[in-house]
Parts: structure tokens; C-alpha cells; sequence
């Protein structure tokens, strides 16, 4: 299993870094992002940064994947410019508060850390979004055992909106026609997607996110929807309750780990 494990981090690896570069092109088209942008004015940058994640990945493991969804998720909204780290303001919700980002979103104190660490070293120089990217090729090296080299020089957004996830991430409810729509929005491609897919290789997911494919009618444990590996369907409806429209349940907080074959 590890050594699947890897080989998909290999190849997933190469497309997490053009993932965050061709996201970002949009945002900074005159701006080329740079491998050891930071070597004169913030020589330590990167290392401060990759010490901050190994420390935090120690305790929690789990927090490296949160990581790489979280390049992910604020990639897809307004490029790599850390947009996702805004805070709500009264009456200025944003994308942070949305109900795709809380509370799955996780790990946002590693890259306060981090951010403290570098304003002591150099004040102003490091932005959040290369903070972020640099943070998930960390968590990707600390998980699977490959690296890759960032390119940085992204800078920081000012906007962020809560109704913008919506509108540009990819829904887990979506087909595979809108799944398509949605990356060649970015600049991604089939095989990108397919890729950049296997990072849920790692990491948990809520069964709301998909227990209506399990349960379709919602009213037998034993319909597959067609498209389902009938084999699959049944593990997952083994850990999985049935969807429920009553929040206080708690029955839509069940998380599973995302590899459950493996
Ligand atoms: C194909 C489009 C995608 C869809 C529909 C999708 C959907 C999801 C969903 C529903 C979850 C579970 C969230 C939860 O319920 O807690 C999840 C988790 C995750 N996703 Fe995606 N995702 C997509 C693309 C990506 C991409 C491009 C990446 C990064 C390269 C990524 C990385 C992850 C990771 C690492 C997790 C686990 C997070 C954790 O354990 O905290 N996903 N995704």
C-alpha cells in the first residue's frame, strides 16, 4: 500500500505544482512565479515553513491533508491568494464561512504559525498564499515522501466573498461532465482532474458529502445507484448512516477515511 501510496504522490505531486500555477496565472499574469523567490529577502522562508508543517504533522497527521485541500479550495476561488484565510466581517461573510469551508477546512493555525515565524524573520516579505502552497508540497513530502519544488512569488488577495465557492469549486454531487466544466474553467485538464483526484487517496470525508448516492430513494439499504461498484456501496453503507434531515441528530458529522479499500 505505501508503495502505491507513492508512486500516486509522485505523479500527483508534479500536478499539485502546475495545479498551483496554473490557477495562479489568471491572478498575476505579468508576475512569474519563481523557484527560491525568497532567497534573498527571506532566505529561511521556506524552511520555516516546512519545519512549522512537519512539527504540526507529528501531532496530527490528518492536518496533511487538510493542507492540500486547503491550497486546493482557495485556489479554485480567485487563484492561490490565500483569499480563504479572510476573516468574515460583520455583514462581509466570506468564503472561509461558507458551508464547503466550515468546518471541514482545516489546519488554518499551522499557517498562522507559520506567517508569525516569518513576520519575526522578515516583516511583510513572505505572502500567505505562497505560505499555503509551500505548506501543502510540505504536507506532500511528509505523507508520501516525495517533494517537488515550489514556485513562488504569488501575492496576497484583499477580497473574498462567501458566496464564491459555490460558484467554483467542484461539487461532490456534480457529473462528470460538470466535474470537466468546472477544471477546464482553471485551465485544467481531464487528465489534470483525474490526477489532482488522487489526492483523496489521503484524508477523511463527511458521509453527507455523498450518502445520498448510498441511499438514493432513502428508503432501502440495498439500491445502488448504478454507477456504484455494488461492492464499494456496501462498505461504505456499513460506516455510513442514512442521510437525515435532522442536524441535531448528528448523524451528518460521521467522517470516513477516503482510501477505505486500502
Ligand atoms: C474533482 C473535484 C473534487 C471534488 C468534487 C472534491 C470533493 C471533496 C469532498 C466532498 C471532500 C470531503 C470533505 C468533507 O466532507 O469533509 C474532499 C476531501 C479532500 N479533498 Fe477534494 N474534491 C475535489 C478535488 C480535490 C483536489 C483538486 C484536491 C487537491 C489536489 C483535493 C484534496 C482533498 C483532500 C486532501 C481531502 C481530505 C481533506 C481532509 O482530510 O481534511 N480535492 N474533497
Amino acid at each position: 500500500m505505501f508503495t502505491s501510496n507513492i508512486l500516486l504522490c509522485l505523479s500527483l505531486c508534479s500536478f499539485l505544482a502546475l495545479f498551483s500555477v496554473s490557477s495562479v496565472a489568471v491572478l498575476l499574469p505579468t508576475s512569474p512565479l519563481t523557484v527560491g523567490f525568497y532567497y534573498n529577502t527571506c532566505p529561511y522562508a521556506e524552511a520555516t515553513i516546512k519545519g512549522v508543517v512537519k512539527s504540526a504533522i507529528s501531532k496530527d497527521p490528518g492536518l496533511g491533508a487538510a493542507l492540500i485541500r486547503m491550497h486546493s479550495h482557495d485556489c479554485f476561488v480567485r487563484g492561490c491568494d490565500a483569499s480563504i484565510l479572510l476573516d468574515s466581517t460583520p455583514g462581509h461573510p466570506t468564503e472561509k464561512d461558507h458551508f464547503i469551508n466550515k468546518p471541514s477546512v482545516r489546519g488554518f493555525e499551522v499557517i498562522d504559525e507559520a506567517k508569525l515565524q516569518l513576520e519575526a524573520q522578515c516583516p511583510q516579505t513572505v505572502s500567505c498564499a505562497d505560505i499555503i502552497a509551500i505548506a501543502a508540497s510540505e504536507s506532500a513530502y511528509q505523507l508520501g515522501g516525495v517533494s517537488y519544488a515550489v514556485q513562488s512569488g504569488r501575492r496576497d488577495g484583499q477580497h473574498s466573498l462567501e458566496k464564491e465557492p459555490l460558484d467554483n469549486l467542484p461539487s461532490p454531487f456534480s457529473n462528470l461532465e460538470l466535474l470537466k466544466e468546472n477544471f477546464q474553467r482553471k485551465g485544467l485538464s481531464l487528465e489534470d482532474m483525474v490526477v489532482l483526484s488522487g489526492a483523496h487517496s489521503i484524508g477523511v470525508s463527511h458521509c453527507s458529502s455523498f450518502s445520498t448516492r448510498l441511499f438514493p430513494s432513502n428508503t432501502s439499504d440495498n439500491s445502488d445507484e448504478p454507477v456504484m461498484d455494488p461492492d464499494f456501496a456496501r462498505v461504505l453503507r456499513s460506516r455510513c448512516p442514512k442521510p437525515s434531515n435532522n442536524a441535531s441528530s448528528g448523524a451528518d458529522n460521521t467522517t470516513i477515511f477516503e482510501d477505505i479499500m486500502s
